[in-house]
């Protein structure tokens, strides 16, 4: 196998925007659904945090009273950003999937889980057997709707009403359609069923808060957020959090350990979950993203995205093998995600050949969302009346630092395909 070393990476860039990426001069990135290029400000709060690296919650020296401090500071900015009521906790993990499989173990007994066949696997696989997965709905109105008959079904004649928690998505990373989370909230109350949004997708676009939506919990990952690796959040109502067993067993998640095996006391709040030592820098990082995305205008940021996936949409309409894949109406709001088959290709080869001709970056496969992915593509078939769909798509998706520019490479890169 060739190894193709890239460019060294830029240095760092003089403007002091906290919102600019950092990225490698001649590599286009048009995955950022995937992972999300890394914002200078977190870029910076992690340099201006290194030379105090110490420990977490664990020591008394200058260095990690001020790594904790820095901890905690990242929890209240990251839950003020998301609108965190004062009994919320804020638990940090390392990415969405982690935060949706912790919450899967805090359910108390006897929890229905209710979903949709149209979720990333990370909001399907977690929940417990017995769960209730409900077809992929062809609008948001019918999202609502079928929620609703499901919750009246599961409630009639349960005399106690056992706990029920709904699980979506705020944006679908298939099609990046934006799903109803506040009518999906409102039908669940009506229910006095919980509700949990997968905000991976979304968060990076727009801006979410679980007190305005009424939402019980919401995940998010630091990765698509323009932070590093290995920070996701879980953040939501405390008692089911603070009754459940350890997400973690060890060191940190206790306030008390005795002599005899299994004589502890587990600490409530957010350090029950948090067992070892904390990703500091990931925190901070997603703090500081957190923060910088408080003070940036967040119209004029929708407003851009909005021009680049316009653009987008109508160049691939206008080639004649493309075929866009998409679950409700073609208006349906979205944020700046599109995947799409070109008829007769194979949809691994045509991302290989962007990578490697035109230093373009997308993701081909069925993301991680098969069930879905899956029925697109055959409802894609069916619209197009081709018979010549790849059995794998396309995902273009784009954000910080996309430009018009990078939209047009690509789809002259694709009407000059091999
Ligand atoms: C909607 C959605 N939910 C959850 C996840 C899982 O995120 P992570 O891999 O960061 O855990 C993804 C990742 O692509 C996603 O798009």
């Amino acid at each position: 196998m060739t190894v193709t070393l890239l460019p060294p990476a830029p240095p760092a860039p003089a403007a002091a925007d906290p919102l600019a990426v950092l990225g490698v001069p001649g590599q286009i990135n048009l995955d950022h659904a995937a992972s999300a290029p890394c914002a200078r400000a977190a870029a910076d709060a992690v340099a201006e945090l290194l030379p105090w690296y110490a420990s977490v919650h664990r020591g008394a020296g200058a260095l990690s009273r001020r790594c904790t401090l820095a901890y905690e500071r990242a929890r209240q900015a990251v839950g003020d950003a998301f609108g965190a009521r004062a009994d919320d906790h804020v638990i940090f993990t390392r990415n969405t999937t982690d935060a949706l499989n912790l919450l899967a173990r805090a359910l108390p007994t006897g929890t229905t889980v209710v979903t949709f066949a149209g979720e990333h696997h990370a909001n399907l696989l977690p929940w417990p057997r017995g769960s209730v997965r409900l077809p992929v709905p062809e609008s948001p109105a019918g999202a609502v709707r079928a929620l609703d008959a499901a919750l009246t079904e599961l409630r009639r004649g349960a005399g106690s009403a056992p706990p029920v928690l709904v699980a979506v998505t705020g944006a679908s990373n298939v099609t990046g359609e934006r799903w109803p989370v506040a009518e999906l909230a409102r039908t669940a109350r009506r229910h006095a069923a919980r509700i949990v949004v997968d905000a991976a997708q979304l968060a990076p676009h727009a801006p979410v808060d679980v007190a305005a939506l009424d939402v019980d919990y919401l995940a998010v990952s630091g990765h698509k957020l323009y932070a590093p690796f290995g920070a996701g959040v879980l953040l939501g109502r405390a008692d089911w959090l603070d009754a459940a067993p350890p997400y973690l067993a060890g060191g940190g998640a206790t306030s008390h350990v005795g002599s005899a095996t299994h004589e502890v006391r587990w600490a409530t709040g957010p350090a029950r979950h948090e067992g070892g030592t904390p990703n500091l820098l990931g925190a901070v990082a997603l703090a500081a993203v957190c923060d910088a995305l408080a003070g940036a205008d967040r119209a004029a940021l929708h407003a851009h995205e909005q021009l680049l996936l316009a653009r987008l949409r109508d160049g691939l309409a206008a080639l004649p093998d493309a075929v866009e894949l998409r679950t409700f109406g073609p208006d349906a709001p979205r944020v700046g995600i599109v995947s799409f088959v070109l008829a007769g290709r194979d949809s691994a080869e045509v991302a290989a050949e962007l990578a490697g001709e035109h230093g373009i970056g997308l993701r081909d496969g069925l993301f991680c969302a098969h069930p879905l992915a899956r029925r697109l593509l055959a409802e894609a078939a069916a619209r197009s009346g081709r018979d010549d769909l790849p059995p794998t798509a396309l995902r273009v998706s784009v954000g910080l630092g996309s430009t018009l520019a990078h939209v047009d490479r690509l789809l002259a890169a694709l009407a000059a395909l091999r």
